[in-house]
């Protein structure tokens, strides 16, 4: 069953619905603006229902809104330098909404636009149509993002088409707190990623091409580590994102089959996350530019460090760097990506 509610309309006065679904073990609440993630509550060892996403109360704060709270992000996540991509030779000049460089997609990347919304089992298909241009992006992008509880998991669909060659690179903005929303920071809880690598990053949060291994450095979690363990370490790459922003490669990837990048725990709540995906990369992202602003749900503020990111993606930055995996999507092909969500209890 799924509860269809207002959830407040966009500037344009364009109706905007929260979609709940609770299957008995776990509950999310998803709206269709942004196509994004608004709650998502899973028992904790005591079985009570914690909301473990930041989210916000009505549509019109994710329009206005910087952070991604939940959203789809796209056409390509993270930053291009310059806002310059290549494709078969030819160079596309993109939006550009960070300095010089283009960030998540754009001035108003797929986290704001109003995408159509369908029913399906356990879940809900999110479809939205880019235009050929749009943010400087060239062909039309047809984009579908199914979302499916099961149990306690939330798996993320991604399948998108295009009429000519352009880039696609999605991902989810989701922001975990596992001690639930509002309890405090993350410092304390365990995060274990799959990577014995991880891109660098120039001063501007944009990698170098250069991949370094993890061994002797602060951005080493093979085993389960306190976020708050190195978040203040004087590590380059650390100091220039004021906490982790990195992006790490994630150990065995094929590009098809669906496999673990990374772990979470609070040995608090006792909930775990599990976060499996077929993309190549995932950034951790430990909430450095949340900034207190009271946006979240019933007004809450939204302070630093109050929850992390576990973002599957291509690696940032791609189309400077060769050696990266180059998020391109011919016409006619599928892009076929999944994110799943998992959770439990220690
Ligand atoms: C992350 C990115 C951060 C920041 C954040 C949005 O994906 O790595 O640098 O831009 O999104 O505030």
């Amino acid at each position: 069953m799924v509860k269809i509610e207002s959830f407040g309309k966009t500037k344009s006065g364009k109706k905007v619905f929260l979609y709940t679904l609770n299957n008995g073990k776990a509950e999310v609440s998803l709206t269709n603006i942004g196509a994004a993630v608004v709650s998502l509550k899973v028992p904790d060892k005591n079985s009570c229902l914690k909301d473990v996403v930041l989210g916000c109360d009505c549509a019109l704060r994710y329009e206005n809104g910087d952070k991604y709270l939940g959203a789809t992000v796209g056409r390509c996540s993270n930053r291009i330098k310059n806002g310059i991509i290549f494709l078969n030779g030819k160079s596309f000049q993109l939006s550009q909404n960070e300095g010089d460089n283009q960030l998540h997609g754009g001035f108003e990347g797929f986290n704001k636009k109003l995408w159509d919304a369908e029913i399906i089992e356990n879940g809900i298909k999110f479809t939205y149509i880019s235009p050929d241009g749009e943010e400087g992006y060239p062909s039309m992008l047809k984009t579908e993002v199914s979302y499916i509880l099961t149990g306690t998991t939330l798996e993320i669909h991604y399948k998108a088409i295009s009429d000519g060659d352009t880039v696609c690179a999605l991902t989810n903005h989701s922001y975990f707190n596992l001690d639930g929303v509002g309890n405090g920071d993350i410092l304390s809880q365990y995060v274990q990623i799959f990577a014995e690598q991880f891109t660098t990053n120039d001063e501007h949060s944009l990698p170098t091409g250069e991949i370094l291994s993890v061994k002797d450095t602060p951005m080493d979690f093979l085993t389960p580590k306190q976020l708050g363990a190195d978040i203040n370490s004087d590590y380059e790459q650390i100091k220039f994102a004021k906490g982790f922003d990195n992006n790490w490669v994630i150990k065995n990837y094929d590009g098809k089959s669906i496999i673990t990048a990374a772990k979470a725990f609070s040995k608090h709540s006792g909930i775990t996350l599990e976060v499996l995906t077929n993309l190549p990369g995932i950034q951790l992202y430990s909430g450095n530019f949340l900034d207190g602003a009271g946006i979240g749900k019933k007004g809450a503020e939204i302070k630093n460090r109050s929850a992390f990111c576990l973002e599957c993606q291509y690696f940032p930055n791609a189309f400077a760097n060769e050696n990266f995996p180059q998020p391109v999507l011919k016409a006619g092909e599928v892009y076929d990506k999944t994110i799943i969500y998992k959770f439990g209890i220690i």
